[in-house]
């Protein structure tokens, strides 16, 4: 299977056990804009406990806020996000199609890449047990011919950004011969900046005045950094201290695709960490070993994450890197971790004349504290977990079978209860079972279909455990339970069932590994 099939196959699952749904689906959709299901919002709302505990409940000095969408105008004015908040983007002028210049030219690199993997995977089959990959790779002519050209292309597209350069960005485009997907021409415009904030009005919506123009936050960072002052002043925060918030954010991306990798209406969770100026690069390694830590445990694979070090960067950070994840589609961004400097307290205290500094007690210095920012998609780390979690095996006797195999503290279901048939008061034992399980776990009651058939329904939405209440129930007090992965079944006691669950798929013990 490729990666393309596997990546559908993802989508596909992801509607029909109710994970996520296309947004107004019964209208054709939203572009970008996608709808969590049942089993989806519970997955997503174990995301968000085992951030914002790891986060809020493990640091003493670290509390939580929830600002509103809504902010002062001047707020984006302050944070850059008016002037400098945009993607390059081009027309095609025979389709009136538009699209991302960097993501045209990244397209044409991935294809040249592509070239490169059916190169080896050819080299692979003729060269059987004693291909060298290594060797081939530095010595194949039409390998050396794709990298040469996408590592050309790359750094021409790095530099033309970096320098605002879009007649050069246009120009290599053309040098590239990209045609329009829709038309098939290279008719195209030149390119032009978009800013990616929404827009919309406050108050009375036929005074068109500047004024009244509000912006769908496009980050949740800076609803934190403009409540500095209150939660210094009301937590008594004494620096180091952090403020983390998880919330919506709404950027008008123009190439929407990857399904909910890169959405126009989506969930952050970000993390200021406010600290004296010159410990900043101290925190912020602090910060990068304490993020991948956290993926880490949550054993998907540690060879799944990498470090991406930015080497150009933003004027207002003097240290970035993203933690990068193996997406099907190849390793990309997942969490980015920045530190930004004082440039965010510093800009709020000119554009609103407010004095927001720190005044140590046990110093007597008066400073504007530094900031190490980490944030990460909510969405993006769904996506990870339904990635890879998805697997489609086939058993020993030939049957096939589609399971999740989520990290268990994150599974949407964590228990099914199933009696093995409707009679001989099986179900109201089951019932009685569930009803004590209820309270700590998100359990869930099945008696109709053959017990293979809900064992499959189950596999498919990742619950770690099913309970089977079975004809010896009645005879000893206890059930079977199925182990997801291993699909091993072991008798438990009733009364041990609890302690027998909660060690495999309670948050605590995942934080815990922290
Ligand atoms: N406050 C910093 C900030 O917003 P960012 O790199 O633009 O930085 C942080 O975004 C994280 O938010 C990304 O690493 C990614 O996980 C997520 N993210 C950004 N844009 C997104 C989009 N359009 N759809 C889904 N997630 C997105």
């Amino acid at each position: 299977m490729t990666h393309e099939e596997l990546f559908r196959n993802i989508v596909a699952h992801a509607k029909e056990y109710g994970f996520v749904f296309p947004s107004s689906d019964i209208y054709d959709g939203l572009g970008a804009v996608y709808d969590y299901g049942e089993y989806g919002s519970e997955m997503k709302n174990n995301i968000k406990r085992y951030w914002w505990d790891a986060m809020v409940r493990l640091n003493e000095n670290i509390v939580g806020i929830d600002s509103a969408i809504f902010m002062h105008p001047k707020i984006w004015q302050a944070s850059g996000h008016v002037s400098a908040f945009n993607d390059p983007l081009i027309d095609n002028k025979d389709s009136k199609k538009r699209y991302r210049a960097d993501v045209l030219l990244e397209d044409y690199i991935a294809k040249e890449e592509a070239k490169i993997e059916k190169e080896v995977a050819k080299g692979r089959k003729r060269f059987g047990d004693s291909f060298d990959e290594k060797k081939f790779l530095a010595t194949n002519p039409n390998v050396l011919r794709a990298r040469a050209k996408a590592d050309e292309v790359h750094s021409k597209m790095t530099d033309a950004l970096n320098k605002n350069d879009f007649a050069a960005l246009r120009q290599l485009i053309i040098d590239c011969d990209i045609v329009c997907p829709i038309s098939g021409t290279k008719n195209w415009t030149d390119v032009r900046q978009f800013n990616l904030m929404f827009r919309t009005q406050i108050g009375n919506a036929s005074d068109d005045s500047l004024d009244n123009i509000i912006y769908l936050r496009p980050e949740t960072a800076q609803g934190i950094f403009v409540n500095y002052l209150n939660v210094q002043k009301s937590g008594r925060m004494k620096i180091p201290f952090g403020v983390a918030q998880i919330g919506k954010a709404f950027r008008n991306e123009i190439v929407a695709r990857q399904f909910i990798f890169r959405m126009r209406e989506f969930e952050q969770m970000e993390m200021e960490f406010f600290c004296k100026p010159g410990t900043e690069m101290e925190w912020f390694s602090y910060w990068k070993k304490t993020r991948l830590a956290w993926h880490q445990a949550l054993g998907m694979g540690n060879d799944k994450y990498r470090f991406h070090d930015h080497e150009k960067l933003a004027h207002y950070a003097n240290a970035a890197t993203d933690i990068e994840f193996e997406f099907p589609f190849g390793f990309k961004e997942l969490e980015g971790i920045h530190s930004r400097t004082d440039f965010d307290l510093g800009n709020h205290s000119k554009f609103s004349g407010k004095k927001i500094q720190y005044f140590d007690p046990d110093t007597n210095e008066t400073y504007t504290p530094y900031c190490v920012e980490t944030s990460i998609g909510l969405d993006r780390m769904f996506l990870s977990i339904l990635c890879n979690s998805y697997c489609e095996e086939t058993l020993p006797d030939g049957e096939t079978r589609v399971v999740l195999r989520i990290p268990a503290p994150l599974a949407p279901v964590k228990v099914a209860v199933l009696p093995l048939v409707k009679k001989d008061e099986l179900p109201e034992t089951a019932q009685k079972i569930m009803n004590e399980l209820k309270y700590d776990f998100n359990c869930q009651y099945e008696e109709k279909d053959s017990i293979g058939r809900r064992y499959r329904r189950q596999d498919a939405i990742g619950t770690p455990f099913c309970i089977t209440v079975d004809n010896q129930t009645p005879k000893d007090d206890t059930v079977t339970v199925r182990d997801r992965d291993t699909m091993e079944q072991q008798r438990v006691p009733i009364p041990e069932l609890h302690d027998f669950i909660s060690e495999k798929v309670t948050i605590n013990n995942l934080l815990r590994k922290l």
